[in-house]
């Protein structure tokens, strides 16, 4: 076992472990933050079973509303969540105020989650280059009007139903505007604001800007939830008390380390931090790909979801010196990502977990950067620069 990791097993717990949205009392203080193509219903399911139910929020990924001639509940995959999940909100993006507030009534009617949030962060070209997404945040005044419009409808529609909103700190460092954007969106009737510290230009790229979400959350009277590169139980407790934060939303985060939920709410509990063996890790496959295929998904796309968090959760994986990127945590993740079919990929992490795995300890909490190899190659910023 790591020497670190013996001397953090006990966390301390801040001095904020709950939020308040409307009537919700939320513990513990935390968002899986939503992740296209990631966060569907057996990844939520997959993080629920293992952090014991106790996560905070839940959001869906995020639901377009400007393709569709008139919103079709039945179009989006991404609506459906079961009541297990909840408290549970809705994502959408858009940049049609009418046709943002049209999808909100629907949803709050039909499916009454327990709130739906605007986004303004999503940086992809095809979203935020026509305007919706981060591109809101270039465009304060339709902002302005989407959120007036979607508040409007939710108190019409016959439904208790609070909204929130998702942004970045700006588009690009010379127009970095999310005081502004609090200031809109408290005037406007948002009931919590989830700040990712990064502008539109940076993507994923470098680090949250923690400082401007201190700012934030300072000036404040809605709950303000801080997020960027939170991946641990330490991490979660020192952004809460350093930067003023209601709590943290947990992205990629809890793809390196699906228990990373459960483990906040032990600390929050005042119970001692638990350590994830290699071996336990190794057996999240076989339960993820059983959701997943219960969830209807074909083998095909089942184990492209396992490759997808295998890339991630192996990076954990370290000897018990805490060497990083060891021969042998490099040759568990090696064997997982070139298996020809789930099938094998489930066979090679048992004979692993039996095998040089257990020379491996778990420690996602070491990774500073989540940017993967793939992210950073692609200069991901400079696709965006001058657009
Ligand atoms: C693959 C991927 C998909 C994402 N999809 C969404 C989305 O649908 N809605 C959203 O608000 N943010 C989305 N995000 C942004 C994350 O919610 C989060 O803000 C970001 O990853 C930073 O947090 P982290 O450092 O904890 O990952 C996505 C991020 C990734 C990596």
């Amino acid at each position: 076992m790591l020497k670190d990791v013996e001397n953090l097993e006990k966390v301390e717990k801040p001095s904020r472990t709950t939020f308040r949205l409307r009537n919700l009392e939320v513990f513990p203080n935390t968002i899986l933050s939503p992740m296209d193509g990631v966060t569907d219903a057996p990844f939520r399911r997959l993080c629920r079973v293992l952090s014991g139910d106790r996560m905070g929020l839940l959001v869906s990924e995020f639901v377009p509303t400007d393709g569709d001639a008139v919103f079709n509940l039945e179009g989006h995959k991404q609506l459906r969540f079961f009541p297990e999940e909840r408290p549970f909100g809705v994502q959408i993006f858009g940049r049609f105020p009418d046709k943002m507030a049209d999808a909100a009534r629907k949803i709050a009617v039909a499916l009454k989650p327990d709130y739906i949030e605007v986004n303004a962060g999503c940086p992809a070209p095809k979203v935020a280059g026509k305007g919706s997404g981060s591109g809101l945040l270039r465009d304060l005044p339709r902002l302005q009007e989407i959120l007036h419009d979607v508040c409007a409808a939710l108190d019409g529609c016959g439904v208790d139903m609070p909204l929130t909103l998702k942004c970045r700190i700006g588009w690009d460092s010379e127009s970095i505007n999310v005081l502004e954007t609090l200031r809109i969106a408290e005037g406007e009737g948002v009931e919590m604001l989830t700040v990712h510290g990064r502008t539109r230009l940076q993507g994923y790229n470098g680090l949250a800007d923690w400082d401007w979400i201190g700012k934030v959350a300072a000036a404040a009277r809605i709950p303000v939830i801080g997020n960027g590169d939170v991946n641990s139980v330490e991490v979660a407790r020192e952004r809460i008390e350093n930067y003023g934060v209601s709590g943290v939303a947990i992205g990629r985060g809890a793809m390196h380390n699906p228990w990373i939920f459960g483990q906040i709410a032990d600390a929050w509990e005042g119970k001692p931090k638990r350590v994830i063996t290699a071996g336990e890790a190794l057996d999240v496959f076989k339960l993820y790909y059983g959701f997943k295929i219960e969830d209807g998904s074909t083998d095909k796309g089942a184990e492209g979801r396992l490759k997808q968090l295998a890339a991630r959760l192996c990076k954990g994986f370290c000897l018990d010196d805490a060497t990083s990127g060891s021969d042998v945590a490099m040759q568990v993740r090696q064997a997982l990502l070139s298996s020809s079919c789930a099938a094998e990929l489930l066979d090679r992490a048992q004979s692993l977990k039996e095998g040089v795995a257990k020379d491996l300890v778990f420690d996602p909490g070491r990774l500073v950067n989540l940017n993967g190899a793939k992210e950073t190659e692609l200069k991901f910023g400079d696709q965006f620069k001058g657009r």
